[in-house]
């Protein structure tokens, strides 16, 4: 696997809504970058229902989705692009399982224990494969896989 000039992996965190509205900013950084990530791109905002609803596509069929697209757009959200070797595989081992409810009793020190309430509002994202880093990073850091940073027919 070639990834241009930098060599190593990036992924795609977000902070959702409930993570920011409970202060969980710091220490979620905090633990990022003590895990040797660097935040190679972070910007605040709040998505809008259809924008929602395009990063969040493979769902749109599932009974949750509705929900989920009322949930994410609720609020601000804090999102980074991080990069380490083997970033998309360890930041979803530090977020934890998707449901927070179960993280807090099978990963009591993952960070969706620490800071999520449930399946939904679960505080943050992770992307789950090299292929869904590239397109999730793409579609909020435009910039990220153009100019040569990393080369068209390069995978991640
Ligand atoms: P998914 O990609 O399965 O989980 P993850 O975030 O761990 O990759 O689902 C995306 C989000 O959808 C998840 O973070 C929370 C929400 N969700 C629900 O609200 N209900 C559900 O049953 C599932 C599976 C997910
Ligand atoms: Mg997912």
């Amino acid at each position: 696997k070639s990834n241009g000039s930098i060599g190593k992996e990036i992924t795609l965190a977000l902070i959702k809504p409930d993570g920011l509205v409970g202060n969980y900013s710091d220490r979620i950084k905090d633990i990022i970058l003590e895990s040797g990530f660097h935040i190679l791109r972070e910007t605040a905002l709040q998505l809008d229902e259809d924008t929602a609803a395009t990063f969040y596509v493979e769902h749109s069929s599932r009974s949750f989705f509705s929900s989920l697209i009322k949930y994410i757009t609720s609020g601000p959200m804090w999102v980074m692009a991080l990069e380490k070797e083997n970033a998309v595989a360890d930041w979803r081992a530090l977020i934890g399982p998707t449901d927070a409810r179960k993280a807090k009793i099978t990963h009591p020190d993952s960070i969706r224990a620490m800071c999520g309430l449930d399946l939904e509002k679960n505080c943050v994202h992770g992307s789950d494969s090299p292929q869904s880093a590239q397109r999730e990073i793409s579609f909020f850091f435009k910039d990220v896989f153009s100019g040569g940073f990393i080369t068209k027919h390069d995978e991640l």
